[in-house]
C-alpha cells in the first residue's frame, strides 16, 4: 500500500500518418514555429512534410538542425538565438531524444533567458516552456511524454538532466511509420534504450502502480517485437508496436525514474559521446545483476514479460531469468561490447565517480556507491 502521484500533461496523438495533423495541432498554440531537429532527420524529407502542413493553415517555419546525437549546451544556445531571432511562438522537436530534448531547453531560454546549464536538477525552471509539439521518429527515448531533457555541458563533459513538468511538450504527435525508415543499428539501440526505460521505471525507488503497469506491459511489447524490427525495418505492425512501447516506457519512467543504467550509459555518453542506447545496451546485465536481488518479484515478473518459462522456479531463480534473456537478446541485436564501443581501462574511475554524481542514483533499487559503480565498470571492461 502506497500513496502516488501520477502526471500526464502531454496530450497524445499516437497512429500512422498522425503527422499530417500537425497542422491542426499547431494552430491551437502558435504562428510561428521554430523546427528543431538534426541532420539525419532532414535527409528524411519528414521536415518538408511538416512544413507543407504548416504552411497549410498559415504558419510560418524556419529550420534548426545544429542538433548532435548527445546535444550539447551550445547547440541550445544557437537554437535559443534563431527562435529569438525568428520570434518564434511554437517548437516543433522532431527527431529522436536529442532533438526533443534541444527543443525543450530552447523552450527553456526562451522563457527564462540565461544558460540551460543553470537549470540543472529538478524543478529548478520557473514559468511553462514555449509550447512544444514533438514529434519523435525514434521508437526509444520516449522524451515525447517526459519532463526531462538530458544535455552535455561540455566544459565537464557531463550529461546534466533539467527536470519540471513545466517542460512537457503540449502535444506529442506519435506516428509509427516515421521509423520505417531507420537504419537497423538505430533500431536496436533506441529499442534497448526502451527496455531500460521500462525496467528502470518498473523497478526503481520511486515506482508506483500505474507507472508499472505501463512499464510491464512496455517490456512485453519491446520482447515480442524488437527482434522483428531489427530483421526487417518495414514490418509496420511491429514498428508500430516498438513505438508504442516506447512512448508507454516514457509515461512510466517519467512518473518513477531510471536508475543505475542510465547513470553507467549516460557517464560515457557524456566522456566518448557513444549514442545513448548503445551506452545503455553495454550496461544493462551488470546493473541487472547487481540489482535483482533487491526485489526478486518484480525480476522474476520482467523475466516473464521478456518471454522466459520460469514455471517451476523459486522467486530468485525466476528473476536470474531475466539475465539470460537480456544476455540473448543484445546477442541476437549484435550489440557491441563495451570496449568496442571506446571504454578504456584509464577511464574507470573517471566514469564510476560521473556515475555517482547522477540525479537518478537515489532512485535505484539497491543501494550503491562510487565503488560500485567502478566493479561493473570494470565487468563491462571485461565484458564477463
Ligand atoms: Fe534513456
Amino acid at each position: 500500500m502506497q500513496n502516488f502521484q501520477f502526471l500526464l500533461p502531454t496530450r497524445i496523438v499516437f497512429g500512422n500518418e498522425v503527422i499530417n495533423q500537425i497542422g491542426e495541432e499547431a494552430k491551437n498554440f502558435g504562428k510561428r514555429a521554430l523546427i528543431v531537429t538534426d541532420k539525419g532527420v532532414l535527409k528524411t524529407g519528414y521536415v518538408e512534410r511538416i512544413t507543407q502542413c504548416l504552411a497549410e493553415v498559415q504558419i510560418e517555419a524556419e529550420v534548426f538542425a545544429n542538433v548532435d546525437p548527445n546535444p550539447r549546451d551550445k547547440s541550445v544556445d544557437q537554437g535559443s538565438k534563431k527562435a529569438q531571432q525568428f520570434k518564434a511562438d511554437l517548437l516543433i522537436g522532431v527527431g529522436g531524444g536529442s532533438a526533443i530534448d534541444t527543443a525543450k531547453a530552447i523552450g527553456v531560454i526562451m522563457q527564462e533567458g540565461g544558460k540551460i546549464n543553470d537549470y540543472e536538477g529538478l524543478d529548478r525552471v520557473n514559468k511553462p516552456i514555449t509550447p512544444l509539439i514533438a514529434v519523435p521518429t525514434t521508437a526509444g527515448t520516449g522524451t515525447e511524454v517526459t519532463f526531462w531533457s538530458v544535455i552535455t555541458d561540455t566544459k565537464r563533459k557531463f550529461k546534466m538532466s533539467i527536470g519540471s513538468p513545466l517542460m512537457a511538450a503540449k502535444v506529442a504527435l506519435v506516428d509509427p511509420t516515421l521509423t520505417l525508415t531507420l537504419p537497423k543499428d538505430i533500431t536496436a539501440y533506441t529499442g534497448i534504450d526502451a527496455l531500460v526505460h521500462s525496467i528502470e521505471g518498473y523497478t526503481a525507488t520511486l515506482s508506483q502502480p500505474i507507472s508499472d503497469s505501463l512499464a510491464l506491459t512496455a517490456i512485453e511489447l519491446i520482447s515480442n517485437n524488437i527482434r522483428k524490427v531489427y530483421a526487417n525495418g518495414k514490418n509496420l505492425s511491429a514498428r508500430y508496436e516498438m513505438m508504442l512501447a516506447s512512448m508507454l516506457a516514457g509515461i512510466a519512467f517519467g512518473n518513477s525514474d531510471v536508475a543505475a543504467v542510465h547513470c553507467m550509459g549516460e557517464a560515457m555518453g557524456g566522456l566518448y559521446d557513444t549514442p545513448h542506447g548503445v551506452s545503455m545496451a553495454v550496461c544493462l546485465p551488470y546493473c541487472i545483476e547487481y540489482n535483482l536481488i533487491s526485489n526478486p518479484e518484480k525480476f522474476a515478473k520482467i523475466a516473464q514479460a521478456l518471454g522466459e518459462n520460469t514455471v517451476g522456479l523459486s522467486t530468485l531463480a525466476a528473476a536470474k531469468k531475466c539475465i539470460v534473456a537480456i544476455r540473448d537478446l543484445l546477442g541476437d541485436l549484435n550489440i557491441p561490447s563495451a570496449r568496442t564501443l571506446g571504454l578504456q581501462k584509464q577511464d574507470l574511475k573517471k566514469l564510476a565517480e560521473a556515475a555517482a554524481a547522477n540525479v537518478a542514483v537515489e532512485s535505484n533499487p539497491r543501494m550503491l556507491d562510487q565503488q560500485d559503480f567502478l566493479s561493473m565498470f570494470q565487468r563491462a571492461y571485461d565484458n564477463d
